[in-house]
């Protein structure tokens, strides 16, 4: 490993020049210029993903034209990218002109812990930059504007015609499943339960989590068929948990045909109400009194990242006229539904855990 000169501070929003500090007016102007170009910094973070940029720089320092050559780009338009990426503090240009990771932009790398790199492909897929312009018209009509862009609902044409976009979404679902799994684990209460569902579970790394945490816990996923094929390889036929586990394909607003302990739901009430209504109504039906509830969420009025809650928001509104959920707006639906909440907590950083309990009847 070289070592590196020191990396140039280049500010975000700089706020003085060589000739004195820029004024209040100047500077919102600035910044207002710079949102309206937020386009910029994704596409640029997504091209550095599709580009594998932040995976070909190690931790030796390396010039734009090194990493041109280990990529197969143009060095000129490379630099570029990379002084874009930098102005937001992704990668830094050390004073001999020689590029290396900042703590951002190893999180691009696919190996990085945390890795945000599928992620920063799902923000910024092809349909979402479709979406985006309808903003105003969804906010008008309050409905999303899928169906009307691409002739089907978001899930039956991510599962139909989506292609890369659906091996993205999933890729991007069990990155951020890893991460919040194992805080799952450590959160979830297991005592007195014997048996768990996870509602629209995704490939099943939360369930997988908590199967291993307790050798006598049998559990159920619940996602839509192509999601449960595609399920966690401990999970399915040959594998550590398969003998645990029931993979169950199916629409949960249609029905959720499993009688458990604990019914999990996380990161899926946050479609329209009339799919979560539907939803709570199913586990409803199918629990018994007693059995509890544990709805997770990222919420809207309580989120140390309130820029990437409400632009998740706003993209909930546009793709399948959700929204994510305040405290209040979970609290009502869930007490709609006949649920008797018994608190609500934060996970971590970014989840929080209401958890109910299916009364006697
Ligand atoms: C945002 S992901 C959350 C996945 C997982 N619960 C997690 O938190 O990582 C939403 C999940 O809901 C599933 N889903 C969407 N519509 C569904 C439906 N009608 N019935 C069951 N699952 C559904 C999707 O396939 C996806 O796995």
């Amino acid at each position: 490993m070289t070592t590196a000169p020191p990396a140039k501070t280049r500010t975000e929003t700089a706020t003085t020049t060589p000739t004195g500090p820029i004024s209040p007016s100047v500077q919102a102007a600035m910044r207002l210029r710079e949102i309206v170009f937020g386009a910029a910094p994704a596409a640029a973070v997504r091209a550095a993903a599709t580009l594998g940029v932040a995976d070909a720089l190690d931790d030796t320092p390396a010039t734009a034209e090194d990493l041109a050559g280990r990529l197969g780009v143009e060095p000129k338009p490379l630099r570029r990218l990379l002084l874009t990426l930098e102005s937001h503090g992704l990668f830094a240009e050390t004073d001999d002109g020689m590029f290396v990771h900042t703590e951002m932009s190893r999180l691009l790398r696919e190996d990085a812990p945390g890795s945000l790199h599928h992620i920063s492909l799902w923000c910024t897929e092809p349909w979402t930059w479709q979406v985006w312009p309808r903003l105003a018209e969804a906010v008008r009509t309050g409905s999303g504007v899928f169906p009307d862009v691409f002739g089907k609902s978001f899930f039956d044409y991510l599962h139909s015609e989506g292609g890369e976009s659906a091996r993205v979404f999933d890729r991007a679902m069990t990155s951020s499943s890893r991460q919040a799994a194992n805080d799952l684990a450590e959160f979830v209460d297991l005592t007195g339960v014997g048996s768990v569902v996870d509602i629209g579970g995704g490939q099943g790394f939360v369930l997988a989590g908590l199967l291993e945490r307790d050798p006598a816990l049998h559990g159920t996923l619940l996602d839509l068929p192509a999601v449960v094929a595609n399920a966690d390889s401990r999970l399915r036929d040959g594998g550590s948990l398969a003998d645990r586990v029931r993979l169950l394909p199916g629409d949960c607003r249609e029905a959720i045909p499993v009688r458990a302990d604990l019914y999990i739901i996380k990161n899926i009430l946050e479609w329209d109400d009339a799919s979560t209504r539907a939803t709570l109504r199913n586990v409803m039906a199918a629990a018994e009194p007693g059995a509890r509830v544990l709805v997770i969420e990222n919420l809207v009025d309580d989120s140390p990242s309130m820029r990437f809650t409400t632009a998740m928001d706003l993209l909930l509104l546009l793709n399948v006229g959700g929204a994510k959920h305040s405290k209040k707006s979970m609290t009502a639906l869930m007490a709609e539904a006949g649920l008797e909440l018994r608190d609500i907590r934060p996970v971590n950083s970014y989840l929080h855990a209401f958890q109910a309990v299916v009364p006697a009847r």
